[in-house]
């Protein structure tokens, strides 16, 4: 192991300090843009980590966290710097992901403010939990290791002490527990526990239990039927939420991006939309307003009864159930065409999307995206068959985290 002294440039994807020894890029933990530090560098698979020995200077964005676990738990990794540079740092981010991995020129499109919300904690209105013996937890910092947390501040108000009141709740049951997911919406909360096995009669007393303090239930055995115990579907608007089904983690900021990628789309009340990664939804009523029809696809059955039982009266929209890229391709082959496109794919993006998308000849296409990496690849595919990016805009869902959401306009 050897030692270097850096100067931090920037943060990474991974939320790391990013500098250069000899040439190589080292990835640092815990280090800020502009610090000196002394690391030790080791050779980590094909990337060099570099552990802080000493701060040889800070940066004057650098604070206390607010949270105890903070360094521990992976959830909120960068608390120790201020929301502001959090922000910059995403832009940065996801301009040099689209440039590296995209083969895009930054100066080619307009760069929209990014939008954040009122509220820097106290702002995630779903979470999942993982048993650690007799209590729950999250993922530890960079593992798979699970922390055990009683109170999470990054939680709403009414989920902020629900992973140790539901421990103390379920008791012995918890045993049974391989996941608890936790939504929130206009006050009221809904549990989802995903069990290993089947739903014995003293998990389902449990459930009981619990709706009698004002909480809906889901048991979600491991084979079969799901069991609901009290009200387990909650309302955002006109769209709605269960604890087992896709949610955008923070209601505030989820509205403006809703209203910023449609915004995007450019519609007139004219158009024919193609909405893919559909959910529950959360997009698709907002452009139904704004089109003629919306046809919206989701592989997910949950978020589809969800979704169609909010269409109930809305005359517009058709949602089919499927792989998106699958019924994009047979939408191809039949001849359709849309005016414009909008998708929302998971993590893993969308491969192979742009000489799909191409076939249905839209003019616009807006990609909304909660991993740049993904967005930058999907984005060279979208370039290479002639879209042309317009305009970028980020939506701060998740501070004090790496994480945000990114969402591209393009034009073909
Ligand atoms: C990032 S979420 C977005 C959902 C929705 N647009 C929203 O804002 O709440 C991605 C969605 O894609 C769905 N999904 C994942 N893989 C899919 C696939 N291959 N085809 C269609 N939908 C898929 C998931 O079930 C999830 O609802």
């Amino acid at each position: 192991m050897r030692q270097e002294e850096l100067t931090i440039e920037r943060l990474a994807k991974s939320g790391d300090g990013v500098g250069h020894a000899g040439g190589r890029t080292v990835f640092v933990e815990g280090a800020l843009p502009g610090e000196r530090v002394r690391v030790n560098v080791a050779e980590v698979g094909r990337v060099l980590r570099g552990e802080v020995v000493h701060f040889l200077e800070q940066s004057a964005d650098r604070r206390v966290p607010a949270c105890p676990l903070a360094g521990r738990c992976g959830g909120c990794d960068w608390q120790h710097v201020s929301e502001a540079v959090q922000r910059s740092q995403k832009v940065e981010i996801v301009l040099s992901a689209l440039e590296h991995l995209g083969g895009f020129d930054r100066t080619a499109l307009q760069l929209l403010p990014t939008v954040h919300g009122e509220k820097a904690l106290g702002y995630r209105r779903r979470a999942v939990l993982h048993p650690v013996g007799r209590r729950f937890g999250f993922f530890g910092r960079g593992s798979h290791d699970k922390i055990e947390v009683d109170r999470c501040p990054a939680l709403t108000e009414p989920l902020q002490a629900l992973p140790g009141t539901l421990a103390d709740a379920l008791g012995t049951a918890i045993k049974d527990v391989e996941q608890a997911h936790l939504i929130e919406a206009g006050g009221k909360v809904a549990i989802s526990l995903h069990l290993k096995g089947p739903v014995k009669p003293k998990t389902r007393q449990k459930a009981e239990e619990l709706t009698r303090g004002g909480l809906g239930v889901v048991l979600v055995p491991s084979a079969g039927h799901s069991e609901s115990f009290g009200k387990v579907e909650l309302l955002d608007g006109e769209v709605r939420l269960r604890p087992e089904a896709f949610a955008q983690a923070n209601a505030e900021v989820n509205a403006a991006l809703v209203t910023g990628a449609v915004e995007a789309l450019g519609l007139d009340g004219t158009q024919g939309v193609l909405e893919l990664y559909a959910g529950n939804g959360n997009f698709t009523f907002a452009i139904a307003r704004r089109a003629a029809q919306v046809l919206a696809v989701e592989a997910s059955a949950i978020s589809l009864q969800l979704a169609q039982k909010a269409a109930a009266g809305v005359k517009n929209v058709r949602f089919v159930q499927g792989d998106a890229l699958k019924i994009l391709d047979g939408l191809a082959k039949e001849g359709q065409r849309f005016d414009a496109v909008l998708v929302d794919p998971p993590r893993t993006g969308a491969p192979g999307l742009g000489k799909l998308a191409a076939r249905l000849s839209p003019k616009r296409l807006v990609y909304v995206a909660c991993d740049p990496a993904a967005l930058a690849r999907d984005a060279e595919g979208l370039f290479s068959q002639g879209f042309r990016p317009v305009s970028l805009q980020l939506f701060d869902l998740f501070p004090q985290t790496r994480h945000v959401e990114a969402v591209l306009a393009m034009e073909r």
